[in-house]
């Protein structure tokens, strides 16, 4: 079974990221993922302390919500990551974790001794993001930090899912589409993993024979 971890950066519960990435949810589970859900409002997590603990084992030295996280990561096919834009980057609920993930990048760089810039990653990753300017570098920021995050996770960032000009809480619910691309990404990137995993010369079942 494909697994998916799909992190929730807002610190709005309901916001309009929490909301787009609900349905990718729905999408995944749909297609037959298990899906853990980590609202990252509700974890401990203190930021990267830079002490560089991680260094020894590939695993970081702080004692708190992040272990489980990590441990998580290295077990997941695939990972859905919905943030609001907070000054061009992701939310610090978002980078904080992301930050804690250099223990991830330690192990595989220079602990595993994996060369730089592999490109075509077996395990992908989706990014959600709304933010409330219209702006056509509003994503460029957070592109970057998340793209490069998940080259930590060995992972590529396999499809972004962004919206402009939204800003109250709900907004989202009057775009149109919104929610639907939503669920149908997070379907698509289930059916895009199992299609990597399937060997040559096995087609995909029909949806009722599953
Ligand atoms: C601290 C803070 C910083 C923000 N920075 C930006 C920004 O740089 N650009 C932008 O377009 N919107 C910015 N916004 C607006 C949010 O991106 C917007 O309200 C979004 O819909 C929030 O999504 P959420 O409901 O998922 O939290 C900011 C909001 C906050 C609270």
């Amino acid at each position: 079974m494909i697994k998916i971890a799909a992190v929730f950066g807002s610190p709005r519960r309901k916001g309009n990221t929490s909301t787009l990435l609900d349905h990718a949810v729905a999408g995944a589970r749909d297609a037959g993922a298990r899906v853990t859900e980590i609202v990252l409002r509700d974890l401990k997590m203190s930021p990267c302390l830079e002490i560089y603990g991680c260094k020894k084992a590939g695993r970081c030295v702080i004692k708190d919500d992040y272990g489980n996280i990590e441990e998580l990561f290295q077990r997941i096919d695939g990972l859905m990551l919905a943030s609001p834009i907070f000054f061009y980057t992701v939310s610090a609920h978002t980078k904080i974790l992301m930050d804690r993930c250099n223990s991830l990048w330690v192990k595989k760089y220079w602990i595993d001794e994996q060369p730089f810039g592999r490109k075509n990653y077996p395990r992908k990753g989706l990014f959600i993001s709304v933010g409330s300017t219209k702006g056509k570098k509003l994503f460029d920021g957070a592109l970057l930090s998340v793209k490069y995050f998940m080259d930590a996770l060995d992972m590529e960032l396999w499809q972004s899912l962004l919206f402009r000009g939204i800003e109250t809480e709900g907004q989202i619910l009057e775009t149109p589409g919104s929610l639907e691309a939503a669920y149908e990404a997070g379907k698509a990137l289930v059916e895009t993993l199992a299609d990597n995993d399937r060997p040559a010369g096995d087609p995909a079942l029909p949806g009722n024979l599953q």
